[in-house]
């Protein structure tokens, strides 16, 4: 039994601040840089607008009609063969596999928080041995803050809808955009601005290829929290009557501005004070630390800012990871909120401690399989598999299964016009690109 509902304004923020984390601020600029910056930004952007922002709409009316956990939701939306669609309700598992790692990369950032107040490192090169040495012989210092996340987020998720999720968005959400804001405005007066602009939108597209557009489409669905029930279920406490497609709107529009705010930010920054946009997962911990020594003083008011910028993003997604499994507990076996948070904070915990070990000089050797760590693995498994089949079993659920007669009662008014391209949308294109995407993941095409 659920009675406590998202306030209009509390819905946006939590959903928005689901969308908006590690995704946007440490994955975006870095896959974009790998991958040749303008070209990649615009796939990524189109993806977004053409399957992202229906499969948003698509996740926001199951939720809001099913009003319980994912797996009861899509029992019960669908017409026939309930049974069998209940499965796709277990999409929220990749919730949980997602804070194997996610929860490791905040405690990196609890830890840059607490060093950026004191010690940056004067170059890339140091930046770089700072990194690797938490990285692969910091057990202690990584579990220390991987147990912190875990205790901050479990016990938000103790409190529950209102008094635990909205509420710490409700704080979070608004000093992220003030803090990343004011950054950017910063940023817009230093001469190399205009080299970060060329950069993200000039499209080189040489540079695109197969995977490029894999990566693109699943980071499309890990941005903005798609495939995995955490819309859905943040859905399920929406109020009555509300507009899903305004709503999804802005969590899209949130979602984007800050992702481009973030890599515009940050690519000044390296031009001017670095060495150019790097690439891979040490943009944040590296190059940019490196930058920021640069500006003296104020580059460690900087960075200790941004590291919390990023640590408040990625804390409200992790509630967001975390919740609908939760709520499967509660809704499916009666638990009460505070074991079922705990019982999936406590997994989480526990497997990312081989997250981290898979790290770890001396331990890494047995945790790695093929060229990818368990780490690797996990981040890969969920972003470029488990979230796509999830985006793609909800657009057929809602594009074929679901009765259309209700479907269109709901959304027509909604979308008016617009109805139409949302539905083949959710028929046609989003299945059809979910394909490529797989079939490139078998490495057939
Ligand atoms: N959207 C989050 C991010 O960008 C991650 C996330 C994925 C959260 C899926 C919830 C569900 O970091």
């Amino acid at each position: 039994m659920k009675v406590a509902r998202f306030s209009k304004m509390g819905f946006i923020l939590a959903a928005a601040g689901s969308a908006v984390g590690l995704g946007n601020i440490w994955k975006f600029p870095y896959i974009a840089g790998e991958y040749g910056g303008g070209a990649f930004v615009l796939v990524y952007l189109l993806t977004v607008l053409l399957i992202g922002f229906s499969i948003m709409i698509a996740e926001m009316l199951i939720g809001y009609l099913g009003r319980k956990d994912t797996v009861t939701s899509f029992e019960e939306l669908a017409p026939t063969h309930k049974g069998r669609w209940k499965f796709a309700g277990f999409q929220s598992l990749a919730g949980l596999f997602i804070m194997i790692f996610y929860s490791v990369v905040i405690g990196w950032i609890f830890n840059y928080i607490v060093t950026s107040v004191t010690t940056l490192p004067s170059s890339v090169k140091e930046a770089e041995t700072t990194f690797n040495a938490m990285l692969h012989t910091g057990f202690k210092t990584q579990l220390f803050y991987h147990t912190a996340a875990f205790i901050w987020i479990t016990y938000v998720l103790t409190k529950g809808i209102k008094g635990g999720i909205e509420k710490m968005n409700f704080i979070l959400m608004p000093a992220l955009m003030v803090i990343l804001g004011g950054m950017f405005i910063y940023a817009t007066t230093l001469d190399t601005f205009h080299q970060a602009v060329e950069f993200m939108f000039y499209p080189d597209w040489s540079k695109i290829n197969s995977t490029a557009f894999v990566v693109a489409v699943g980071h499309a669905f890990f941005t903005l929290s798609l495939g995995m029930g955490a819309i859905m279920t943040y859905s399920a406490s929406m109020e009555k009557g509300s507009n899903l497609v305004k709503n999804a709107f802005w969590v899209v529009f949130l979602d984007t501005t800050i992702a481009i705010v973030a890599g515009l930010m940050l690519f000044t920054f390296l031009y001017q004070y670095g060495s150019g946009p790097a690439k891979g997962p040490g943009l944040v911990f590296i190059s940019l630390p490196a930058a920021f020594y640069e500006m003296g003083v104020l580059g460690n008011i900087f960075a200790v800012l941004f590291f919390i910028a990023l640590a408040f993003a990625g804390l409200t997604s992790s509630v967001s990871l975390v919740e609908p499994m939760v709520q499967y507990f509660i809704d499916r076996f009666g638990w009460s909120r505070l074991k079922a948070s705990i019982s999936m904070g406590t997994f989480f915990w526990f497997f990312g401690i081989f997250a981290i070990l898979s790290n770890v000089d001396g331990y890494k050797e047995f945790l790695t399989w093929g060229s990818k760590s368990f780490f690797d693995w996990v981040d890969y498994v969920t972003a470029a598999i488990m979230l796509p089949l999830g985006g793609l079993a909800m657009a057929i659920f809602v594009g074929f299964a679901m009765d259309k007669s209700k479907v269109e009662s709901i959304m027509r008014p909604q979308l008016k016009w617009a109805f139409d391209i949302w539905y083949f949308s959710l028929r046609y294109i989003t299945p059809v690109a979910m394909f490529v995407v797989i079939l490139s993941l078998m490495g057939i095409i």
